[in-house]
């Protein structure tokens, strides 16, 4: 099978008679045939089941493909070629005799099935030689919302005022892995509901089906609670709420793109914000100082300080009453509850905990939080038997970490890379990688935190090592996080085929204290395609090798498409490189990864 590269052209390089345009992310079996392309009519949809899901993903699909007249900006040649050529306007050598193609028929075998964890996403595409229709066949509508927007990038225009596509061809498709996500935190900066639908429009362009959404933290709460309306006093303003409806209407406009929305708050660390306005005391430590400066006393990792109380009994009445208001809302069956960075220090604030301790000298601090397992896992669990715990892999294996936690809870890993997902593999939990050196979106944009005397130097200290001067870079997870670092990640490597089966996929966080509406954009995209690619269809061709290279173009084209889909991805290259496909390699050898 060939893997063709954009647009490769096929024969004399002037007389071009082939649009074979691959999409973002690749499918897992591509066929192309050289007939020449055949003109595209008027298309209508005939869909046996009437879904309102799939006519109105087809409408969006057929909006985009004839508002935008489609052309990826650059001829692809063969490597052997180069230099490569620039842009032409593929010419109509189109068929038209036939009568081009008028229907896309669309088969769903299950149009039933619900859109949670595990729900079959395959689909087949085939358009057969001058046939009028093109076909499409899914297990499930998300299978044939999939291919919707494998279809859309493959219809090009042909320069003059009419659309083409290339045929014969077949797609065979379906994901690597069932879990392919972002992570958008709305905790440390407010992020407008009309901008997390811009992150799900290019989401589902890419084929990522999870948006993690990390609704509050001890920042700010700007989610409208229906037991505690005192609880959005501490968002950051009246109008950085998300009222129910808005939460609601996320959801909605993210299932309609095959997109699931799992919601987080995260407990009982990073909390303070909105608890503190149902009862001060079920958080501890949150007018402490946070101490970084004197770090034995430090209560945080970031400010603001703040914990959910473990030992007083009211907390757990809140987290019920919060938990439940919030389940009701979000459909899907998984829930986030974070269980990240838990400080000792600041439950030395708690009389509560430090009298616990008292009663009982013999009680470590993996007591402590073993108890929190103990009393809120059978809350998270209240709603029902189709509910699946997520948590952040601290609650295993940090040093603050609880004895025991079920099996069955989902692991989500973000520190030491490959280490820590042999570990909880190897401990049986499913996990979702998010390893920081490779996933964190917001890594190498230095520190954000104020009043830092290490930036008040002239000259490089310690040859370039030290904070700010090279080193990190000032950013504890830096460097920027590039979309080569993000594909290149082979996050099972070493992994035997039992603990493999637990990688459930990838999610790439951003968290947001140096991110709000102007950036959130052009920090998640393109970078997030490169992980959708490489959770689809991975980041090897089907001899093994390494295809980054082979991705370039794609990418850099797919960045096009999602600018002119109304999503504001990052630019990654100068134009020039996006022009002249491989005049801005690294290396001329092209297996040079392998
Ligand atoms: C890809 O699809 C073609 C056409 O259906 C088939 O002949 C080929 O075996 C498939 N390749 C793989 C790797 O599945
Ligand atoms: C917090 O309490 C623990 C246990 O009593 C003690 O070891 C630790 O030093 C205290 N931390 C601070 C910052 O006082
Ligand atoms: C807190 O709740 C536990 C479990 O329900 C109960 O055993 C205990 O007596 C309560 N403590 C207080 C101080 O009310
Ligand atoms: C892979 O496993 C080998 C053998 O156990 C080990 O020596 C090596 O360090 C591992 N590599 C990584 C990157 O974990």
């Amino acid at each position: 099978m060939k893997f063709a590269s954009v647009l490769s052209v096929l024969g004399a390089l002037t007389a071009v008679s082939a649009v074979q345009v691959n999409p973002l992310p690749a499918p897992r079996n591509i066929t192309w045939g050289s007939s020449g392309p055949i003109q595209v009519r008027q298309l209508s949809l005939r869909d046996s089941h009437t879904s309102s899901v799939v006519s109105s993903a087809w409408l969006r699909a057929w909006n985009s493909i004839t508002t935008l007249q489609w052309v990826p900006a650059a001829v692809e040649a063969p490597i052997s070629n180069y230099p490569p050529f620039p842009t032409q306007t593929p010419e109509s050598k189109t068929k038209r005799a036939t009568g081009g193609i008028r229907y896309v028929e669309v088969q769903i075998k299950d149009s039933k099935a619900d859109l949670q964890h595990g729900v079959d996403e395959s689909y087949t595409l085939e358009v057969s030689k001058d046939s009028s229709s093109i076909k499409i066949t899914s297990q499930t509508v998300w299978g044939a919302l999939h291919a919707f927007t494998t279809l859309q990038q493959i219809i090009i225009s042909d320069g003059k005022g009419g659309l083409i596509i290339e045929q014969p061809v077949k797609i065979q498709d379906a994901p690597l892995y069932p879990y392919r996500g972002i992570m958008v935190d709305t905790g440390r900066n407010f992020i407008s509901v009309s901008k997390i639908f811009e992150q799900i429009d290019g989401m589902a362009l890419s084929k990522l089906n999870v948006l993690h959404w990390h609704l509050d933290d001890s920042q700010s709460w700007p989610m409208q609670m229906r037991s505690y309306p005192e609880m959005t006093k501490d968002a950051y303003s009246p109008r950085e709420i998300y009222t129910e409806a808005d939460m609601r209407r996320v959801i909605a406009y993210a299932r309609a793109r095959g997109v699931r929305v799992i919601p987080e708050v995260d407990m009982p660390g990073h909390s303070a914000s909105g608890w503190q306005q149902v009862d001060p005391e079920i958080v501890a430590c949150a007018n402490s100082w946070w101490s970084n400066d004197v770090w034995a006393y430090h209560t945080a990792v970031e400010p603001t300080p703040g914990q959910l109380d473990i030992i007083y009994n009211k907390t757990y009445e809140v987290v019920n009453n919060v938990y439940h208001d919030l389940s009701a809302i979000f459909a899907d069956n998984w829930f986030h509850v974070g269980a990240d960075e838990l400080q000792p220090n600041c439950y030395n604030f708690s009389t509560h905990v430090t009298e616990w301790f008292a009663e009982d000298p013999s009680r470590t601090y993996h007591d402590l939080v073993q108890y929190w397992v103990d009393r809120a896992v059978p809350i998270f669990r209240s709603v029902g038997g189709h509910r699946r715990l997520m948590m952040w892999e601290d609650i295993v294996l940090s040093a603050e970490n609880a004895h025991d936690v079920p099996k069955d809870i989902v692991m989500q890993t973000w520190n030491n890379g490959l280490d820590n997902i042999n570990k909880l593999t190897t401990a049986g939990y499913d996990v979702v990688v998010s390893s920081s050196d490779f996933l964190y979106l917001d890594c190498g944009h230095g520190g954000f935190v104020t009043n830092d005397p290490r930036y008040n130097q002239n000259s490089n200290p310690d040859g370039g090592v030290n904070f700010n001067y090279g080193g990190n870079g000032g950013s504890w997870c830096g460097p920027y996080k590039t979309w080569q670092r993000i594909y290149d990640y082979d996050f099972t490597y070493n992994l035997t085929d039992a603990q493999a089966s637990h990688i459930l996929g990838a999610e790439a966080p951003l968290w947001s204290e140096q991110v709000d509406d102007i950036s959130v954009s052009n920090q998640f995209w393109p970078r997030a395609a490169a992980l959708g690619e490489r959770v689809w269809s991975g980041n090897r061709d089907a001899a093994g090798h390494k295809r980054t290279t082979d991705l370039t173009q794609r990418l850099l084209n797919f960045r096009e498409y999602l600018v002119a889909n109304g999503v504001m991805a990052n630019a990654l290259v100068p134009k020039y490189c996006l022009k002249h496909p491989h005049a801005c390699d690294l290396y001329k050898d092209q297996t040079a990864i392998s």
